[in-house]
């Protein structure tokens, strides 16, 4: 008895069982400590075809990688002894307080996630004090969101063929008081996304032998698809007279419209129909950021689609430093593209950007674990970001500059 009363005392000081957690969506979320993780479970728990649609980037996805990888080639250079007891990542975004330096990406389609979609991700960035943009391919309309949040609502717009349809949108944003009209230049046509060809995937998903098999082996997605209303196109459609089921029409009308005649004087007629700030999404290089500050864009998204649009082009990180030297102050940089961590929001920061975008991180998270997995990876950005303040010893966003960096 004696004998054994060493090793149980040992195991007794050292076992420790939590309490069983029986919310599926807390116990699912307990095992993501980072978007890598969120992503994981969203590959488990999305059909393949939706997880592709999601994941996936054009043709050898080299520039996909890319993005990522890139914030690898910057290293910190962290200062001690700094005493960094309090540390605030507050920023400002067009001029307003932001607690940390984030926006939300506009996606399209995003329904396709998550039942609750675009009213998921807007309410989870109002909880965390960041701007939203909502995609001109959303899924909830301009009105819809507008209705579950009071919080920084951004509207994205392509320059489509049709302007008086554009102009429509953009008038009912700005009813619905949306602060920026974020312009994508980047598509004047679409990449070839190539995981969607091979697997047939199509916006609406068509239903076919692979989708409905697909369909059986996620459960609880297909369920949470049935359970709610159609997936449609919902800004386009109500100003098209298409409705939610001609919605494979409406695909086909939507691809028609991309423009690959637009040009730098249709930025002006943006100007012309909105008033407030405008930032243009997927600017790839010094002249084209130029031409955008000399036109008096507000801010710069240094973008490549998240490596969906044309493969081989360069990182949006390793533009910041040389697009900062070239415009000086004159516009905002935001950096959209490879974020998966907040240290690569730091860095961004260093190396002279205003601000990062994130678009899958908050996708993966939302297919994993709904609006509490989008609220789980934002805050799990924000802590890493003053995490990552603390260890290379600034304890302001101001204080994060390229003396911290190395690479970039
Ligand atoms: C599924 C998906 C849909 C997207 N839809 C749009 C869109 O409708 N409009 C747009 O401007 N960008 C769209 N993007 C690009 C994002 O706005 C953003 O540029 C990109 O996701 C950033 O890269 P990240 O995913 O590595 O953060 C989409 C991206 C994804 C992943």
């Amino acid at each position: 008895m004696e004998q054994l009363r060493k090793p149980i005392d040992t195991l007794r000081s050292v076992l420790q069982f939590k309490p069983i957690e029986t919310d599926p969506v807390a116990r699912r979320l307990a095992r993501c400590a980072n978007v890598a993780d969120l992503r994981a479970v969203a590959k488990r728990r999305l059909p393949r075809g939706v997880f592709d649609y999601i994941d996936g980037g054009a043709e050898d996805e080299a520039t996909l990688a890319e993005n990522t990888r890139a914030f690898g080639d910057i290293t910190f250079r962290p200062r001690v002894l700094r005493d960094v007891g309090v540390v605030d990542a507050t920023s400002t975004l067009l001029g307003r307080a932001v607690p940390f330096p984030l926006a939300l990406a506009p996606t399209g389609f995003t329904r396709i996630a998550d039942p609750a979609g675009e009213l998921a991700v807007a309410r989870a960035a109002e909880r965390a004090g960041l701007p939203y943009t909502l995609s001109t391919m959303g899924t909830q309309s301009i009105e819809a969101v507008r209705a579950v949040s009071s919080g920084r609502l951004w509207f994205q717009v392509y320059v489509w063929r049709d302007r008086g349809l554009v102009a429509d949108m953009v008038a009912r944003a700005a009813a619905a008081d949306y602060e920026a009209l974020v312009i994508t230049v980047d598509t004047a046509v679409l990449g070839r996304r190539e995981r969607d060809v091979r697997r047939g995937f199509s916006l609406p998903p068509k239903i076919g032998l692979g989708t409905l098999v697909d369909g059986a082996l996620h459960p609880a997605w297909t369920r949470g698809l049935l359970s709610s209303d159609p997936i449609r196109f919902a800004n386009v459609a109500g100003s098209t007279g298409l409705d939610g089921t001609t919605a494979v029409s409406l695909a086909e009308y939507v691809s028609a419209q991309f423009d690959p005649s637009l040009s730098w004087r249709d930025i002006e007629w943006f100007r012309s129909i909105w008033n407030g700030p405008i930032v243009i999404k997927g600017v790839q290089t010094v002249e084209d950021a130029v031409i955008s500050a000399d036109l008096g864009i507000e801010a710069i998204a240094l973008s490549n689609h998240g490596g969906r649009q044309l493969d081989h082009a360069p990182s949006p990180v390793s533009l910041i430093a040389p697009v900062v030297d070239a415009i000086g102050g004159r516009a905002e940089i935001i950096c959209d593209g490879g974020v998966r961590r907040g240290s690569d929001i730091v860095k961004a920061i260093a190396a002279g950007a205003s601000a990062c975008m994130v678009g899958r991180a908050y996708l993966y998270a939302l297919g994993a674990a709904g609006e509490r997995g989008v609220d789980r990876c934002l805050s799990m950005l924000h802590d890493d970001v003053r995490r990552t303040m603390a260890l290379i010893g600034a304890t302001d966003i101001a204080g994060v500059d390229r003396s911290l960096i190395t690479g970039s």
